[in-house]
């Protein structure tokens, strides 16, 4: 479904649910990582897109005051959060994400109105492509809808951000709720974690696709690996004096490697690494050196398997299979994308070979794993939108 056909689509469930036309419809994409992954809390570099898969809600005002119901209109299962207090942690789960940001804008001091809401996501869920940012980011447009209140994107990424850490228990940096904030159609978007400046970089070249290779294994971040990554970069930073890794170089990581365990210095050579890659990476998009990108995505992997080790059998079955059609066959590059440890490959081919690649992919998936992989392409899409009201 495109953007249009869903928001058609959420219009006649919210409808058809609570007997009248919704008053508001709010969207906000999930991504994929292009490259620089694990960088966003060390203050490195990041080059995600937003996909045109969606998080979508409709909403109109309601006579049950001090409440907001919500409707999911995918799984049939209905939430009401209490407004008339500090917004709480609670069931079903799924609504911790929305429960959230309505604590957010509860604390900016903002009155929440009660609201009768239909949701849906096509954003496949646990699949690393940032689901839950995108029911963050869409809550908060929704919101900022609803309110009249406009609110910078980038003050809406960090409300979306803070409802992860408070309410989903994810200490997440800040990629996925930017990119789903920022995103713009045809562009991937450079993102300097520490000083949150962004450039927008066109991928426009029809010559090239991404395809999103869904392994179909669930992946888990508040499981305890992520937050342990994330201790295992300070430590090193402060074993190296400096305030993050961004700060780092490869050699001052190499002179200091005996003061540090052997886990913890690999950790810190992927980081240290991967800005270094992200930054080539987004000098070769603005060049179309599409091999050249390619290859960086590789080594991305590469150290996100061996030196990070947040990737899987899965995510390296897939890197296996477009490395044996390689270049030849119309593929630049491919990797895990997103925290890891299941989830998505994003690749980088030649638009004239998507079919063949695609099949040929979920062919040697199935064989070497058992499992049937969902694989599909996207441009670049557009961020967050009000698209009506
Ligand atoms: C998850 C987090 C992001 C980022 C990636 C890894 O998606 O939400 O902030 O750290 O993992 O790059």
């Amino acid at each position: 479904m495109n953007l249009p056909e869903l928001a058609a689509h959420i219009a006649a469930e919210f409808q058809k649910h609570y007997g009248r036309a919704p008053r508001w419809i709010a969207a906000a994409p999930g991504r994929v990582n292009l490259i620089g992954e694990h960088t966003d809390y060390n203050d490195g570099f990041v080059l995600p897109l937003a996909i045109e898969r969606y998080a979508i809600m409709a909403a109109d005002n309601s006579v049950a005051a001090g409440k907001i119901s919500i409707y999911d209109a995918a799984f049939k299962e209905n939430a009401t959060i209490d407004i008339s207090a500090p917004v709480t942690k609670g069931e079903p789960k799924w609504s911790n994400y929305l429960r959230g940001v309505l604590a957010g804008f509860q604390q900016r001091g903002e009155i929440i109105p009660a609201l009768d809401v239909a949701f849906l996501s096509t954003v496949p869920l646990g699949g690393g492509l940032s689901s839950s940012a995108a029911l963050e980011v869409c809550t908060v447009t929704l919101m900022e809808a609803a309110t009249g209140k406009k609110i910078d994107p980038i003050e809406k990424a960090l409300l979306a951000q803070k409802a992860e850490h408070d309410f989903a228990g994810v200490p997440c940096g800040i990629m996925d709720q930017f990119i789903s904030a920022l995103g713009r159609e045809g562009h991937l978007l450079l993102l300097d974690c520490r000083t949150r400046q962004t450039e927008l970089v066109p991928m426009s070249d029809p010559s090239v696709a991404l395809l999103v290779i869904n392994t179909n294994v669930k992946h888990e971040l508040s499981g305890g690996e992520y937050a342990e990554r994330r201790a295992q970069c300070a430590e090193a930073a402060s074993h190296l004096g400096v305030k993050s890794l961004r700060d780092a170089t490869a050699d001052q990581l190499e002179n200091a490697k005996t003061k540090m365990s052997e886990v913890v210095y690999r950790r810190a050579r992927h980081v240290v690494g991967e800005i270094e890659r992200t930054v080539h990476a987004a000098e070769g998009v603005r060049h179309a050196n599409w091999p050249g990108v390619g290859n960086l995505m590789y080594a991305s992997h590469a150290s996100l398997r061996d030196d990070y080790e947040v990737s899987c059998a899965e995510l390296d079955a897939v890197v296996e299979i477009t490395e044996d059609i390689g270049y030849r066959g119309g593929v630049y590059g491919c990797r895990m994308t997103g925290g890891g440890f299941g989830g998505c490959c994003v690749a980088l081919v030649k638009t004239d070979c998507v079919d063949a690649i695609t099949k040929k992919i979920a062919a040697d998936y199935k064989i070497k794993t058992g499992i049937e992989a969902a694989i599909f392409s996207s441009r670049p899409a557009a961020g967050a939108m009000i698209i009506k009201g």
